[in-house]
C-alpha cells in the first residue's frame, strides 16, 4: 500500500548516506507502488546545485546502489520529475521561508496534501538549529502531517543528548519525532520478536532456567575509511554499542508486549534496557568490559595500517575501535543469565550474529555423561547473510551411541538474495505511515546513554587498559577470558 503523499526534505542531499541508501530506497518505495505520484523530494545543502545535476547524482547513486534498475528514460523521467533541489543556509531562516513557497508550488503540483517529512542526515549539532527555523521559516504551519527524522548519533553522552532533546521538543512532539537505528529496519531484528513469540520451540524455553548465555556479535572488516573526523571522537561504545547493540539487545531481551502496537513494544525494551546492571566504578568496568584499538595487521594477505596512522585520527589515540563486555539484564527472567556482546572494527569477517546457547539437558546416564555433548545452539543471522540455524544433537549414523552436533537452516538472503528490502526502504516507508516501533524513543535512548555513559566515565578515569589487537585478528584475548571465566566461549561465527 503506498504511504500518503508527502514533501520528503533531504537535508544533507549532497552527503553519503543520501547517496548510498536514501536516494536508492525512495526509488526502491517508488518501483515497488510503496509511493504513489503525490511526492516530492527536495534535496538541501549548501552547495549549488541545480535541478538537472541533482537528478544526475540521484541517477548515479541509484546505478550503483539499488537493487531496482532504471529500466528506461521515459520512466526514468517521470520518476526525477519528483526531485528538485534548493540551496541552503541553514542559519538563515529566509531560506526556510523561500523553501516554504517551494513546497506549495510542489504541493499543488503533484497533489501533495500538505504531509511532511525533514530527514535530517546532518551532523547532531544541526539538529535543533534546523528545528527552530522549520518553525520559524513557517513550514510547520501546513495542514498534514510533520514528522522529523533523525539520524544517529543522538548526543554524545546523556547529558547533550538530554540537551539535543530539549531543542527539538520545544518545536516537535515526541510522536513527531523519528530517531533512526538502521539496525531496526534490518529484516532479521525485525525477525527476532517473531521467531521468540511465535514458535512454541524458543518461547517457553526464553528465560534463565534454559538459556546459559547470549552472544552477540557486530564485527566488520573496514577500518575508520574516510570518518576519522568522526569516528575518533565516538569509538566504538558510541558508535556501535550504545545504539545498535543495545537495542538487539533489548529486543532478544524484553518481555512479550501486550499488544503489537508501537508504544507498547517500545515500553517492553525500555523496561529492558532499564535492568541493564550498571557497572558501579572502574574496577566492574574493568572486569567486565574490554577495550581494544586495532594495530597494524593484514587481512587476507593485505597489509592493513593502525587506527593510529588512520587520516584524520590523532597518533596517540586512546578511542576504541572494539568493545567488548559482559552484561546483565537484572530481572526475574534472565538473572544469572550473562550476555556477552562485541563489536569492532577490523576484525576478519563482517558479520552480525547472535547466538543463543541453551543448557544442557540434565547431567543423565543416558548421554550426557557418556558423551560430551554440545549444547544446542540458536543462532539469529542478521547480516549480510541472514537467517536462522539451530544446532542440536543427533546420533550419528552408522555407529553405536555416538552423538554428534547436527544443524538445520533456514537461509532467508539464498532465497530471497541479500538484504531485500534495505533497512532504509522499510524506515523511510514506515515513517512515511507514521509507524514509528522501529525507531527509538527518547527513554530508550537515555537510558542506552546512562548505562553507556558509566563506561565511558571509567575510560576517562583510567586510560590504562587499552588492548592493542593486530587489525585482521578476532580482537584482544581478554575478549576470550571473558567466557572462559564462566565457562563458555564465543562459538565461531560465519
Ligand atoms: C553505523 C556506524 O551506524 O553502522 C558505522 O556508524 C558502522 O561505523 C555501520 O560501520 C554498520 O552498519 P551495517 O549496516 O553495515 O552493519
Amino acid at each position: 500500500i503506498a504511504a500518503a503523499g508527502a514533501v520528503y526534505y533531504l537535508f544533507g542531499a549532497t552527503g553519503d548516506l543520501a547517496r548510498r541508501k536514501l536516494f536508492p530506497a525512495l526509488f526502491n518505495l517508488y518501483k515497488e507502488g510503496k509511493l504513489a505520484e503525490d511526492f516530492a523530494v527536495v534535496g538541501l545543502a549548501r552547495r549549488p546545485r541545480t535541478n538537472e545535476q541533482f537528478r544526475a547524482d540521484v541517477y548515479e547513486s541509484i546505478g550503483e546502489f539499488s537493487r531496482h534498475k532504471v529500466e528506461d528514460a521515459e520512466k526514468w523521467d517521470k520518476f526525477a520529475e519528483h526531485f528538485v533541489y534548493m540551496s541552503l543556509d541553514i542559519n538563515n531562516v529566509d531560506g526556510f521561508r523561500e523553501l516554504n513557497r517551494l513546497t506549495e508550488e510542489l504541493d499543488a503540483k503533484f497533489n501533495i496534501p500538505g504531509n511532511r517529512l525533514f530527514y535530517l542526515a546532518l551532523a547532531p549539532e544541526l539538529f535543533g538549529p534546523v528545528s527552530f527555523n522549520l518553525r520559524d521559516g513557517g513550514l510547520l504551519e501546513s495542514t498534514g502531517w510533520n514528522r522529523l527524522v533523525i539520524e544517529k548519533p543522538f548526543g554524545y553522552n546523556l547529558e547533550s543528548a538530554r540537551k539535543l532533546n530539549e531543542q527539538l521538543s520545544q518545536v516537535f512532539k515526541e510522536e513527531e519525532i523519528y530517531r533512526i537505528d538502521h539496525y531496526l529496519g534490518k529484516e532479521m531484528v525485525q525477525n527476532i520478536e517473531v521467531i521468540r513469540f511465535a514458535n512454541a520451540f524458543f518461547e517457553p524455553l526464553w528465560n534463565n532456567k534454559h538459556i546459559a548465555n547470549v552472544q552477540i556479535t557486530l564485527s566488520e572488516t573496514v577500518g575508520v575509511e574516510e570518518r576519522g573526523g568522526y569516528y575518533d571522537k565516538s569509538g566504538a561504545l558510541r558508535d556501535m554499542a550504545q545504539n545498535h547493540m543495545l537495542q538487539m539487545l533489548a529486543m532478544i531481551a524484553m518481555e512479550p508486549p501486550s499488544r503489537l502496537h508501537p508504544e507498547d513494544i517500545r515500553d517492553e525494551k525500555v523496561k529492558a534496557l532499564r535492568s541493564l546492571r550498571p557497572f558501579s566504578n572502574s574496577d566492574e568496568v574493568a572486569q567486565h568490559v574490554v577495550r581494544g584499538q586495532y594495530a597494524e595487521g593484514s587481512l587476507k594477505g593485505k597489509p592493513l595500517r593502525g587506527y593510529r596512522q588512520e587520516d584524520s585520527v590523532s597518533p596517540e589515540s586512546a578511542t576504541e575501535t572494539y568493545f567488548a563486555a559482559r552484561v546483565f539484564v537484572d530481572n526475574f527472567r534472565w538473572a544469572g543469565v550473562p550476555f556477552y556482546i562485541r563489536t569492532g572494527k577490523r576484525l576478519p569477517v563482517k558479520t552480525t550474529e547472535v547466538v543463543i546457547e541453551f543448557k544442557n539437558v540434565p547431567d543423565n546416564v543416558l548421554f550426557a555423561r557418556r558423551h560430551d555433548l554440545s549444547p544446542n545452539l540458536l543462532v539469529i543471522r542478521v547480516n549480510p547473510i541472514e537467517g536462522i540455524y539451530i544446532k542440536i544433537n543427533a546420533k550419528k549414523p552408522g555407529a553405536d551411541n555416538v552423538v554428534q552436533p547436527v544443524s538445520m537452516e533456514f537461509c532467508q538472503s539464498c532465497q530471497i538474495g541479500l538484504n531485500t528490502p534495505e533497512a532504509y526502504e522499510r524506515l523511510i516507508y514506515d515513517a512515511a505511515r507514521g509507524e514509528s516501533t522501529y525507531f527509538t524513543r527518547w527513554d530508550e535512548v537515555a537510558q542506552a546513554w546512562q548505562f553507556v555513559d558509566r563506561i565511558a566515565e571509567a575510560w576517562k578515569e583510567d586510560s590504562s587498559k587499552l588492548h592493542h589487537y593486530a587489525a585482521g585478528s578476532w580482537g584482544p584475548a581478554r575478549t576470550d577470558e571473558l567466557l572462559a571465566e564462566d565457562g563458555f566461549h564465543w562459538w565461531p561465527v560465519n
